[in-house]
């Protein structure tokens, strides 16, 4: 008799494809709020020059031109003043066309960020990161009504899109900032999974993040995450966009990955998340990187843009 040896493949959860789905759902919302006589608007704020700032702002900026929203970018100097940029925001408050104002970060060490952040008016706050959103979402809110962090509603999405089951599971988030692991542990406790969040204190981590059956890395460490740290058949979900430089770095997390040493030797750097590839190995499925939660933010954006208008319209 012979046997036969099934090894699962890991199923990749594809960010891009996810995000082209949700921008194309949001055309047609966009274009009924213009049948209804509204565009929606976002304003951009961009303070100095930060070449990766400028990247993610232009790319914000561009998906806004896709989906038929309007946008507009304000690039005040580095050397702006917390009462010059509190100005401006009071202006794009009082605007009808804006829906959305959104500050890029990180802000010159000089400026009062949390200052500036809580100066949005709440219902044009489309990174969902003022204390009255952030205590909706904490209060449980509906989705449909409540403006929510970008990236940690995209991870949502992909867990939903994708049919990953949240209710009733044992997820653990490691990593606690404001803008990814705090929200997200509430959203995943909103969808009833079980939240454990993890940070840099955390003793014996391992044993805790091999419980879960969705396991979340927003640590912004490369290869953090590695195979022992993952339980065999979990959701990983790689939030880390870390760029890598050395051929050493290169070796220690592709090791034999011909493709990835070709792109490397073309442009010098390549990209790794917070989980190590060999990591994703022992899953059922997660996000690769890139292509993975990094395309999703933006799609989500803009989801907020449209949400804001349509929710301030009534
Ligand atoms: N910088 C890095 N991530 C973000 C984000 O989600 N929103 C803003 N405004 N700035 C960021």
């Amino acid at each position: 008799m012979c046997s036969t040896l099934i090894s699962s493949v890991p199923r990749i959860l594809d960010g891009i494809a996810i995000a082209a789905q949700i921008k194309s759902e949001l055309v047609e919302r966009v274009n009924s709020a213009r049948t209804r006589g509204h565009v929606p608007g976002l304003a951009v704020i961009l303070v100095g020059e930060a070449p990766a700032s400028q990247i993610y702002v232009r790319s914000k900026v561009k998906t806004c031109g896709e989906l038929g929203i309007y946008s507009e970018l304000h690039t005040p100097p580095a050397t702006a003043t917390t009462d010059e940029l509190l100005e401006l925001v009071a202006s794009l408050n009082a605007r009808d066309e804006i829906d959305g104002i959104l500050i890029q970060l990180p802000l010159p060490k000089h400026v009062d960020t949390t200052r500036l952040l809580e100066a949005i008016a709440p219902q044009k706050d489309v990174d969902g990161f003022h204390p009255i959103n952030a205590g909706r979402l904490l209060n449980g809110s509906p989705v449909e009504k409540v403006l929510a962090p970008c990236t940690p509603a995209g991870i949502m999405e992909v867990l939903h899109r994708s049919d990953i089951a949240v209710r009733g599971k044992r997820a653990v988030v490691i990593g606690r900032s404001n803008i990814v692991g705090k929200p997200l542990a509430v959203m995943l406790v909103n969808a009833s999974a079980t939240v454990t969040v993890c940070h840099s204190q955390t003793k014996d981590l391992e044993a805790i993040t091999r419980e879960a059956d969705i396991l979340i890395a927003a640590i912004g460490r490369p290869g953090f995450v590695t195979p022992e740290m993952v339980r065999s058949g979990a959701t990983v979900i790689d939030v880390g966009i870390n760029r890598i430089v050395t051929a050493e770095d290169l070796e220690r997390f592709f090791p034999g990955d011909e493709a990835r040493h070709a792109s490397f030797a073309k442009r010098g750097s390549t990209l790794v998340g917070d989980v190590h590839p060999a990591a994703f190995a022992v899953s059922a499925a997660y996000t690769p990187v890139p292509g993975g939660v990094g395309a999703l933010t933006i799609a989500m954006l803009m989801a907020n843009t449209v949400k804001a208008a349509e929710l301030r319209r009534g």
